[in-house]
């Protein structure tokens, strides 16, 4: 792993007055964080039964209930830039492909073929005129509706109007492309996101970004892992020579819009900031916004010029996890400098999250079974790992 930190430049603007005075709000309470050695707090501490991360029915019941259930984030609007553009992904068992129609639009369809069930593209992303089945080449167009049958004479008459691709809802916010897995559901991203989240999600604007990268990080249990996203609380000690040269520890501002959160954490700028006269303080340079969306993205780096964006899902078994970790840029890098500079920082955040973070969730993971009558403790400095199980059990009913 390399021993440097990945250098963000500052200067994103703030593209409302509301976007503005939230970060420079949650700079202020950052400020006094560094100033009393303190961090956000909740009343309470909160108990978690061990059992809840390894019983494989309440996984199965979560994974209906959650992944199932909610508008899914699976894919980020750069990743589909143009007509034709397509991506394939495993959604908690279910085979789906997103693709960019001609008027813009988004299509989420099964990926699976009408005949009999024939993947029709494997897992990734790019570009096409239509879908062809590998095993006996029907076709389906963008929008997934069956054009050719091969041997139609042989086969026999298929009624194409009703043997078009399952389509599954699909829409994009703030640059963030939502499934729902349930066929029937209606998606209503504004009401699932809220107003004041969805402005300030689209300040990032990562609609406008450039796709760098996508790595994939195989983990552990996907709550093990998530709950790693939401706290500082571990950076001295688990990331003391990497992400805790950067970031201080335990000093955190947290907010949440229903199931979803931010976790600020203090930047080693935060110094600077407490000391400057406040007209000359600047959040993108000592403030380190992560944005939750419920159950499974993580958004880092928005007020800057590089963003790591990854997607956790559950894998096949409860035991397991695929995290999905790209790296946006503000613009297509101009030269070879700016090339190798976004490539460090692909390489810096899959190697600290996957050695660092995940390492310590399969090591997590080998001790779950013997302490399973027993119960985790979360801080009341660990708002954000407590906001998610409470969402997860609001979820469950
Ligand atoms: S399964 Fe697709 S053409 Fe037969
Ligand atoms: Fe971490």
């Amino acid at each position: 792993m390399t021993a440097t930190t990945p250098r963000y430049a500052s200067g994103v603007r703030f593209s409302s007055d509301v976007v503005r005075k939230d970060a420079y709000d949650v700079m202020a309470r950052l400020v006094d964080h560094y100033r009393a050695t303190s961090t956000d707090m909740v009343p309470e501490q909160w108990r978690e039964p061990v059992a809840n991360y390894q019983d494989p029915q309440l996984w199965e019941r979560e994974l209906q209930a959650v992944h199932r259930t909610v508008p899914l984030p699976l894919a980020l609007s750069c990743e589909l830039p143009a007509a034709g553009s397509y991506k394939a992904v495993d959604a908690v068992g279910m085979p789906v492909i997103i693709t960019r129609q001609r008027d813009g639009s988004l299509r989420a369809v099964v990926n699976a073929c009408r005949h009999r069930g024939g993947e029709l593209v494997p897992e990734g992303t790019g570009t096409t005129r239509r879908f062809t089945c590998p095993y006996h080449a029907w076709s389906y167009d963008l929008a997934g509706c069956l054009t050719g049958v091969y041997g139609e004479e042989t086969f026999g008459p298929v009624d194409k109007g009703a043997m078009g691709l399952l389509t599954l809802p699909v829409d994009e916010r703030a640059g963030i492309v939502f499934v729902s897995l349930d066929r029937t559901a209606e998606l209503d991203l504004d009401t699932w996101l809220g107003p004041e989240l969805l402005e300030l999600l689209g300040a990032l604007d990562l609609a406008s970004c450039y796709h760098h990268s996508t790595r994939i990080l195989e983990g552990p249990n996907w709550k093990v892992v998530v709950d790693g996203y939401l706290e500082g609380y571990h950076f001295a000690s688990l990331h003391r020579t990497t992400v805790f040269r950067t970031n201080l520890s335990n000093m955190a501002a947290f907010d949440s819009w229903g199931p979803h959160q931010r976790n600020a954490f203090a930047l080693r700028a935060i110094a600077e900031a407490a000391e400057a006269p406040e007209e000359e303080r600047d959040p993108t340079t000592c403030v380190g916004a992560i944005y939750w969306l419920f159950p499974g993205l993580a958004i880092a780096g928005g007020w800057r010029e590089q963003v790591a964006v990854s997607f956790v899902l559950p894998g096949s078994t409860w035991d397991s996890s695929r995290t999905e970790q790209h790296i946006l840029l503000r613009h297509e890098p101009a030269d070879d400098q700016e090339r190798k500079a976004a490539d460090h920082t692909r390489d810096w955040f899959h190697d600290v999250v996957l050695d660092e973070d995940y390492g310590a969730g399969f090591a997590i993971q080998r001790g779950l079974a013997a302490m399973a009558e027993q119960e985790f403790v979360f801080g009341r400095n660990e708002p954000g790992v407590q906001h998610f199980h409470r969402a997860i059990a609001e979820q469950l009913g």
